[in-house]
């Protein structure tokens, strides 16, 4: 039911927040995370690993890529994310000493579960991630753990993604522990970070969900949108961009920031919309003053900036048309955060356009096809 929203994808970014809380809950002790869910695999297993493969479609391989991230950078082991339909049809080389986890919302992906299956008959281990009890996929790997999103009805993926997200965070600090390769106090402040996530969510919504609606009626008649984010907001930048193909019918593109003078910095002429994710200036990495030279290049072309940054970042404001807050987060943790306005706006826009939020032309919420 909808419950006086109107639309279903209206509804679920507005659990977003639950989606992260819920997936959470039950899963740490005393501050630190155990996932019961992978004694199927193992610790002797699990410390044995020597790579993670990441199989999912979509907005499920996206949040893949913010997997990779977080559990290369606490569990120290190589993560390579492919698409499910790419994965099964270069012989691709696994062991038993390979971890894959597919991740999926409906537990149905066509793509994806015959994926799962050949990573089974290959002797990988095999964990998936999925919001949807019993389905095919987690039944048919050797673990799973749940995604607590909720059941999601709009086609285009929203709170399952933050769900995912966090799921695959829960994972690198469970990997991280029983490896050994995050210190304690670490850990802890990562757990803590998550689970400031969803109050962090909840101010999103409040502050943006006006402006938003605002600029998505502004621009209804807008052909083509670009998105820039680096880092943990590469995969961002590409969920908005597939938010507002499959919703908007607006031709969209996600880039690595850095990419721009390697070729799309051509696309710039003056109109063209470009939301740019920037990294918080507190950053200790120097990403920040290099998003922020991007918007310069971008906006002396004559770019239209839509620039989602950390609230209080007075070096962005000369250069963007409209600045989106987002709230002080740990870099890992700010995708969380900043693909919340980008879910937002591509449902506004497809309103704007007067356009079938829910149900998107050509598109089925579980594609149980190859
Ligand atoms: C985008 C979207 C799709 C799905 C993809 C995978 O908004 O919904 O890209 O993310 O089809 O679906 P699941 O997660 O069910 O395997």
């Amino acid at each position: 039911e909808k419950g006086g929203w109107s639309s279903f994808m209206a509804k679920e970014i507005s659990e977003e927040p639950e989606a992260v809380g819920n997936t959470i809950l039950g899963r740490t002790h005393d501050g630190l995370v155990h996932l019961e869910e992978l004694a199927p695999i193992g610790d002797a297993a699990l410390k044995d690993v020597d790579r993670i493969v990441i199989i999912a479609c979509g907005t499920a391989a996206y949040a893949g890529m913010l997997g990779k991230y977080a559990i290369e950078q606490w569990a120290r082991i190589p993560v390579d994310v492919e698409l499910s339909h790419e994965f099964r049809y270069r012989d691709p080389i696994l062991s038993d000493r390979t971890l894959v986890i597919s991740i999926s919302q409906s537990g149905e992906t066509m793509d994806t579960l015959m994926a799962v299956k050949y990573a089974m008959a290959s002797g990988a281990h095999v964990l998936s991630v999925c919001n949807t009890q019993g389905a095919t996929i987690p039944r048919e790997s050797h673990a799973v753990v749940y995604t607590h999103a909720g059941p999601e009805v709009a086609v285009a993926s929203t709170k399952a993604f933050v769900a995912q997200v966090t799921a695959l965070y829960l994972i690198g600090l469970h990997l991280a522990a029983v490896r050994g390769t995050l210190d304690e106090a670490a850990h802890r402040s990562a757990v803590d970070e998550l689970a400031s996530v969803p109050a962090k969510i909840s101010e999103v919504l409040e502050v943006s969900q006006a402006e938003i609606g605002q600029l998505a009626r502004w621009m209804t008649e807008t052909q083509s949108v670009l998105f820039l984010g680096r880092h943990v907001g590469f995969p961002v930048a590409l969920e908005g961009a597939l938010k507002l193909k499959e919703l908007a019918y607006i031709h969209a593109e996600g880039f690595a920031a850095g990419e721009l003078k390697h070729g799309p910095i051509a696309l710039i002429e003056p109109g063209q919309v470009v939301f740019v994710i920037v990294p918080s200036p507190r950053d200790p990495s120097s990403l920040h003053p290099k998003v922020v030279s991007n918007i310069q290049e971008i906006r002396a072309r004559g770019a239209r900036v839509i620039a989602i940054a950390e609230k209080g970042d007075a070096a962005v404001l000369p250069f963007a048309d409209e600045v989106i807050p987002i709230p002080l987060a740990g870099s890992l943790f700010e995708p969380l955060l900043a693909v919340v306005p980008l879910h937002i706006f591509g449902m506004e826009l497809a309103a704007a356009k007067g356009l079938d939020v829910d149900q998107p032309r050509n598109l089925a919420k579980s594609v149980t096809v190859e």
